[in-house]
């Protein structure tokens, strides 16, 4: 790990640790997060350019709060501590902190009084910042200055440059921090002088030794769903452990037109994984029977699928780590800062309803990343542009978009008419701009007329919508000429449907998928 220039960001039980880390690789140098635990020595011995300390939830006034080895402000290692990071750094070297009881969250605006400073020298004044804290500095140790205030805080950001102590109260490494990710490379390129020349690449080289070493001679089960998540990690480990990994590929009769056959061509012929198929649909279909209410639905799926998935894992013979393509958003955190990073991160389960006693430990390879980072890092493993960049599909997959009684003749309508508007839209060269685009098999008939005949078919939706992460969606104002393409050939080409609709509620108070 040490052929590249590092940053170590400690963690003092921030929500935003993880977003430090990005931001620094982002500037194209490796970070690693340690617990604040972690001693001067080892420190030393992992010589980095640079160390953040994290913010965090704690109160330095409060007796027992999370303090580093002192002994790490003599290592000569530049430092930048933000928010309870630049606290407790002030505290320790004679500084003093308060706690004013008012917390003070939300945006501020910038002054920068101390434009030689060189950690502020690409942040523009007046520019915005996120606060959020309670206590506050209110004396600074000595060699130390104020760079830059605002109208309630004045230490918004301090330093001594001579020893290479910075600090900054505001939280630089979210993006409502309008130049934060400047002071962060600044931080890191100029004063930390960190070379630049970590990226995806390192990243593998990196998780591949990191897999090999956790995983030794034992075997490996993953889940593939041939979405990006699961694929990505599928590949990372099987570049890493090859025919150690063994993987479950499930098919629930709900998939897509053509998925079952791509997603085996891909990674069972193109990769050369060892991939075990299960064509469970009957199964799925008969749970389903006169089934419409939507959770009930999703329960029924998430049974089956689970039963299946345990059934095809008894095959695999003596299995020790089942893999998940888990993602940083994923990682619920309910974190000690005590505990430091790893030991009190709860994992979101990809695979759904993980038994209690699981006999297995996890490998989550991706759960540093962001999912652009993952996509980048798909491409980087040779992954094709299709899958890296397709839009998201839920797990129960076109059961809860067959609205209503999930059978295999509907299922089949909505197949069709799924891949019809994905194929308009992608002939209009619109589907990386939308996040994601969905069909729906409506509940109702209605009447319509073909040729001579009068018809009683059913109805189906279009949904197209714009995101940023899937809390908060709008619809994609899409052409009327992509739509009117899209609801002739679907109403010419698959029997079932006689009426297309295009749905335009935003989320919220609509939901992206109906159910
Ligand atoms: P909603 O419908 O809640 O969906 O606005 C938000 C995002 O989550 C996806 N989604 C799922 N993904 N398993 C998944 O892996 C699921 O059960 C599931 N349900 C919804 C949905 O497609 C959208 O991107």
């Amino acid at each position: 790990m040490k052929e590249h220039d590092s940053i170590l960001v400690l963690d003092f039980g921030a929500q935003y640790s993880q977003l430090i880390a990005r931001r620094v690789r982002e500037c194209g140098v490796y970070s690693q997060i340690v617990p604040y635990t972690i001693s001067a020595e080892e420190v030393r011995k992992a010589a980095p350019s640079g160390i953040i300390f994290s913010g965090g939830p704690s109160s330095v006034r409060t007796p027992g709060s999370p303090r580093p080895d002192a002994a790490i402000f003599s290592l000569g290692i530049p430092i930048l501590g933000i928010c309870y990071g630049l606290q407790v750094m002030c505290e320790m070297l004679g500084g003093h902190v308060t706690s004013s009881g008012r917390k003070e969250y939300g945006l501020q605006s910038i002054d920068i009084v101390d434009r030689s400073s060189i950690l502020l020298k690409d942040v523009s004044d007046g520019s915005s910042i996120w606060m959020s804290h309670g206590d506050a500095v209110d004396s600074i140790p000595q060699g130390f200055h104020v760079t830059a205030v605002t109208p309630t805080c004045p230490y918004t950001a301090v330093e001594d440059a001579e020893r290479g102590f910075y600090g900054v109260q505001f939280h630089p490494e979210v993006v409502h921090s309008v130049d934060g990710d400047k002071l962060i490379r600044s931080f890191v390129l100029d004063i930390c002088k960190a070379k630049a020349d970590w990226n995806m690449g390192s990243f593998v080289d990196e998780a591949v030794e990191a897999i090999r070493k956790q995983v030794g001679d034992r075997r490996v089960l993953c889940g593939l769903s041939g979405g990006v998540d699961s694929s990505v990690a599928a590949v990372l480990i099987h570049r890493a452990i090859g025919d150690q990994l063994v993987c479950v590929f499930v098919n629930n009769g709900m998939l897509r037109k053509n998925e079952a056959e791509s997603v085996l061509d891909l990674f069972g012929k193109h990769f050369s994984m060892n991939l075990q198929y299960a064509d469970s649909t009957d199964e799925f279909l008969s749970a389903l029977k006169g089934v419409a209410e939507p959770e009930a639905k999703r329960k029924i799926i998430g049974k089956v699928f689970v039963d299946t998935f345990y059934r095809e894992a008894r095959k695999c013979g003596d299995i020790s780590f089942l893999a998940q393509g888990t993602l940083y958003p994923d990682v619920i955190e309910s974190r000690s800062p005590s505990g430091g990073p790893s030991s009190t991160i709860k994992s979101h389960h990809n695979v759904g309803g993980l038994p209690e006693d699981l006999k297995w430990e996890l490998l989550e390879p991706l759960k540093e990343l962001f999912k652009d980072e993952v996509r980048a890092l798909g491409k980087e493993l040779g992954l094709p542009d299709e899958l890296v960049y397709r839009h998201p599909f839920p797990g129960p997959g076109l059961g809860v978009r067959c609205i209503g009684e999930v059978t295999k003749e509907r299922l089949d309508t909505l197949r069709d008419v799924d891949a019809i508007f994905i194929e308009e839209i992608r002939k209009a060269g619109l589907y990386d701009r939308i996040w994601q685009a969905l069909a729906d098999l409506l509940p109702v008939k209605s009447v319509g007329v073909q040729g001579d005949e009068r018809t009683y078919r059913e109805v189906c939706t279009l949904r197209a919508v714009t995101s940023e992460d899937a809390m908060t969606a709008d619809w994609y104002r899409m052409p009327y000429d992509v739509l009117q393409k899209a609801a002739s050939r679907i109403c010419n080409e698959v029997a079932g449907v006689n009426r297309v609709l295009y749905d335009i509620s935003s989320k919220p108070p609509a939901t992206i998928e109906w159910e």
